[in-house]
């Protein structure tokens, strides 16, 4: 799978949403670099472009692995067609996936507007270190390292989280964290 190259075309996958058990648990590493993960890296990022968001890990696909995709890059544009239906058309495709990823420095603190696709409607501010650096594997298990800031940075750290059973209201206060928490349950059970 070339991501260079990347086309939108995939799967749906269906994202589990807070506080679903699947997002508490510590992802395990991914050892076999084959079809079937190239497979679901497809349908994560066709997935993710659909919802649209700019970043989805396998937890949140019910997948307990060290994966994520990401790309903060590409834009939706809402368009008419000729026959007046109203779609999305994507551009600027910058697909990145992360494998095994391991944040292994981090400098600097930046607060951004956070939202989940496992958490639908909540946004909120949290607080992230603004530059890190992470090594991590490819599709092909290779190993590269590489330095993140801003957008990119925050991105990587909130899909992080996730390899780690933590969604990003568990990084907001006591009082917002247990408003959300009880939100999000009573919505469930409706
Ligand atoms: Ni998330």
């Amino acid at each position: 799978m070339n991501l260079e190259k990347y086309e939108l075309k995939g799967e749906l996958i269906p994202i589990v949403t807070y506080p679903d058990t699947l997002l508490s648990q510590v992802a395990k590493d991914v050892t076999e670099f084959n079809k079937d993960l190239q497979h679901l890296v497809k349908n994560m990022l066709f997935t993710m472009y659909q919802a649209p968001g700019i970043g989805l890990a396998a937890p949140q696909v019910g997948h307990g692995i060290r994966l994520f995709v990401l790309d903060v890059d590409f834009d939706r544009e809402e368009v008419t067609t000729s026959s007046g239906k109203e779609e999305f058309r994507f551009s600027g495709f910058n697909p990145k996936v992360f494998i095994n990823p391991v944040i292994t420095g981090a400098n600097g603190t930046i607060t951004y507007e956070e939202g989940c696709l496992s958490v639908p409607g909540v946004y909120e501010e949290v607080k992230r270190h603004q530059t890190i650096h992470i090594k991590y594997q490819d599709l092909k298990g290779n190993f590269h390292e590489m330095e993140a800031d801003d957008m990119l940075s925050i991105c990587i750290q909130h899909e992080n989280d996730h390899l780690n059973g933590i969604v990003f209201i568990e990084r907001l206060s006591n009082l917002k964290k247990n408003f959300y928490k009880k939100k999000m349950l009573k919505e469930k059970v409706r």
